[in-house]
C-alpha cells in the first residue's frame, strides 16, 4: 500500500541559547527573516509539499508560536472595518483553512529524538516529515520538502535531506555513510553518526534539518538511550533504523541558511531582503551605496 506524507513535526521546544539575549523570553522560531518568522517559512514549505497536519512539539515560553497560528479575531475585525484588505490577506494566509495545527508539550528538553518521540500519539505508525525551522531552505522553484516528498513517493522509502559540508564542519551535523548510489542526487544510507570530529567523519554528506521517516522510527526512539551531548538523538535512532530498513539520502536543490547561527541568520536576512518583491530594489541600492 502506498502512503502519502500528510504530517509534519516541528520540534520548537529548544532554548535557543546561541541567540541569547533575544531568546530569553521569545522563541527563536519567531525570529523574523525580513517580515516572516522562521517557523512560517518551514510551515509554508511543508504546506507546499501537500502536508496539512502540522505538529508543533513545544515547551515553555513558546506561546507566541501558538498565537501566530491562532485566529486573531480582534486584529482581523479591525483590519476588515478599516478596509485594509492587503494586511487582512497576509494575516489570513498564515494558516490556510485546510491546515490543521496540533500542539504537544515536550516537558523536558531531552534532545531532538525525544522531541520527535513526543509526536508519537499523533503520528502513530504513519510516515511523517520533520522540519527544523532554524534551517531556512530557499528555492525559487520547487520547495525542498516538496522535492523530498517526490523522492519518497517514487521509492516509498524514508528520505534524509543532505548537503556536502566542509570537512571542518562535520562536528555540527549528522554525517552519513553512503550506500548504493541510485542517481546523482539519491543514494541509500549505509550508516549515520551524530556530529563526528572531522578526523573521524565517514564523509562530508551532512543531514540538514529535513527528514521523511517511517512511523517505525517511533518504536526505535522509545528505546534510544542518550547519545552525543547526553541527549536522545534522532540520528542514533536513524542509525538503528537503517539496519532494518532502506533509507535514502537526497541532495536537495536550493540554498540553505543556518539560522541557528547568528552569522547564517544575518546572511538569510540580507539575501531574503534582496529577493523581497517590495524591498529588494531599495535594499540593493542601499547596500551598494554604503
Ligand atoms: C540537528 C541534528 C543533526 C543535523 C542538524 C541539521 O542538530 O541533531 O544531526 O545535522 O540538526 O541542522 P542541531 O543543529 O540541532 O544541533
Amino acid at each position: 500500500m502506498t502512503e502519502t506524507i500528510n504530517i509534519a513535526v516541528f520540534p520548537v521546544a529548544g532554548f535557543g541559547t546561541r541567540f541569547l539575549p533575544v531568546t530569553k523570553a521569545s522563541p527563536k522560531e519567531m525570529l523574523p527573516v525580513v517580515d516572516k518568522p522562521l517557523i512560517q517559512y518551514a510551515v509554508e514549505e511543508a504546506y507546499a509539499a501537500g502536508i496539512r497536519t502540522m505538529v508543533f512539539v513545544t515547551g515553555r515560553n513558546k506561546w507566541s508560536i501558538t498565537e501566530h497560528y491562532d485566529v486573531a479575531y480582534e486584529l482581523e475585525n479591525e483590519l476588515e472595518q478599516r478596509g485594509k484588505d492587503e494586511f487582512l490577506k497576509i494575516v489570513r494566509e498564515i494558516k490556510p483553512g485546510d491546515m490543521q495545527v496540533v500542539y504537544i508539550r515536550q516537558e523536558l528538553a531531552l534532545g531532538l529524538g525525544h522531541a520527535v518521540l513526543c509526536a508519537r500519539p499523533i503520528v502513530r505508525d504513519r510516515p511523517f516529515a520533520v522540519l527544523l525551522a532554524d534551517d531556512l531552505l530557499y528555492n525559487d522553484g520547487k520547495p525542498v520538502m516538496q522535492q523530498m516528498v517526490e523522492v519518497y513517493n517514487k521509492h516509498q522509502q524514508g528520505v534524509l535531506g543532505v548537503q556536502e559540508v566542509p570537512q571542518e564542519h562535520t562536528k555540527r551535523y549528522g554525517i552519513i555513510t553512503e550506500g548504493a548510489r541510485i542517481n546523482e542526487q539519491v543514494c541509500t544510507v549505509e550508516a549515520i553518526v551524530e556530529k563526528p570530529d572531522p578526523a573521524d567523519a565517514p564523509s562530508r554528506e551532512a543531514v540538514i534539518g529535513r527528514y521523511i521517516l517511517p512511523g517505525q522510527i517511533m518504536g526505535i526512539l522509545a528505546d534510544t538511550k542518550p547519545g552525543a551531548g547526553g541527549e536522545i538523538q534522532l540520528t542514533d535512532a536513524i542509525e538503528a533504523l537503517v539496519k532494518e530498513k532502506t533509507l535514502l539520502a537526497y541532495r536537495y536543490e536550493g540554498t540553505r541558511y543556518d539560522c541557528g547561527d547568528k552569522l547564517g541568520y544575518l546572511q538569510a536576512n540580507v539575501e531574503m531582503g534582496l529577493r523581497h518583491p517590495e524591498l529588494g530594489e531599495g535594499f540593493a541600492e542601499y547596500l551598494a551605496q554604503r
